[in-house]
């Protein structure tokens, strides 16, 4: 995560809100700001710290995914510029817009690929420099979304723990719901010369967005459990996108979970899209929270709108 924090304090200095609506209404105490931090940067150390802890050397690598939602560029993609940068010779790269579903998307397609026989090592990187499409005139946005990347490395095992089953869905006609547009407004079809865009900022119909995800993270969920003929507890831990501490909540209520079980650190980083499952499973292991045979179930949510769930033998 980038060094620099930017606190509730500082965003009351910056725009009219207060320390108490946010952490009432959103959960968020603070959050990283990478300033003058590529994504492609913040990728290449998550990645590189993620070898380094699976002891794997990136030239056995042959598929590098990014999810991102902030590319450096049309292309290169980011994937590419680590892969490069990592001298993974032999790996396949691209990047996966998924905007907060991102890291769950990711696991399901690193999944497949193995599943497939078609990769045997596979490295997921998920980055976001949202601060460069951040309003911060905007109150409704800014106190909410973060910087950061977190890494994670896929192996092919005959182990029968590992990406159990997963759900993965899309819901096109809310898209607007959520909008960071790169391109005019206008229809890109129509003749004659394109306005230059200087609206590039993330513009979120945040109660649109929580509405939706009262509905799609339980759909979500109750797949997973259903396609592994599970039950609510017997999974140990949620580990779900960190949107808002209040969707963290209904999830607690409508399983009737010990909330100890569904992690939270959106205090910390605010909302980093992606990034956020693979954050905290990355805590959560630092700490030594995760330990073989527990059952994980992921789930991400947002931008597209996308969501999705994985449940996760250890
Ligand atoms: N400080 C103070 N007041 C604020 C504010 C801020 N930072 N941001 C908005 N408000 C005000 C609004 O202007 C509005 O005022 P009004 O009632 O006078 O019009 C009021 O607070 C309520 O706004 P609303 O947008 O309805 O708040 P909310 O309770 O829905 O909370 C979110 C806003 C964004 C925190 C919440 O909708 C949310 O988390 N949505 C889901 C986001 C999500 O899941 N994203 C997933 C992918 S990123």
């Amino acid at each position: 995560m980038p060094d620099r924090k930017l606190t509730n304090e500082m965003l009351e200095r910056m725009v009219d809100t207060n320390d108490e609506w946010i952490v009432k209404r959103t959960g968020i105490r603070e959050r990283r700001i990478a300033q003058n931090t590529a994504t492609w940067e913040l990728a290449l150390e998550a990645g590189k710290r993620a070898l380094t802890d699976a002891g794997l050397d990136a030239a056995a690598l042959d598929l590098i995914i990014v999810g991102t939602a902030t590319p450096d560029f049309f292309t290169p993609s980011v994937s590419c510029i680590v892969q490069g940068k990592l001298g993974a010779e032999k790996a396949m790269a691209f990047d996966l817009s998924a905007a907060c579903s991102g890291f769950v998307y990711c696991v399901d397609v690193a999944d497949s690929f193995i599943r497939a026989g078609k990769a045997k090592n596979i490295l997921v990187i998920c980055a976001e420099t949202l601060s460069r499409i951040i309003d911060y005139t905007d109150r409704s946005t800014c106190v909410i979304f973060g910087d950061g990347a977190a890494a994670a490395v896929f192996q092919a095992s005959d182990a029968d723990d590992g990406v159990l089953t997963t759900y993965m869905r899309a819901n096109g006609t809310l898209g607007e719901c959520l909008k960071a547009p790169i391109l005019p407004e206008e229809d890109p079809l129509a003749p004659g010369p394109r306005a230059v865009c200087d609206h590039r900022f993330l513009k979120m119909a945040g109660s649109d967005v929580f509405r939706f995800t009262a509905t799609a993270v339980p759909e979500a969920i109750d797949a997973v459990l259903h396609q592994a003929n599970m039950t609510a507890d017997q999974i140990d831990w949620f580990v779900l996108h960190q949107a808002n501490v209040r969707i963290l909540h209904m999830i607690t209520t409508r399983y009737g979970l010990n909330p100890d079980k569904v992690y939270v650190n959106i205090d910390r980083y605010g909302n980093t899209s992606g990034v956020s499952v693979a954050l905290c499973l990355d805590e959560m292991r630092k700490a030594g929270k995760l330990q073989p045979g527990q059952h994980i179930v992921i789930c991400g949510f947002g931008g597209g709108l996308t969501y999705g769930a994985a449940l996760i033998r250890i």
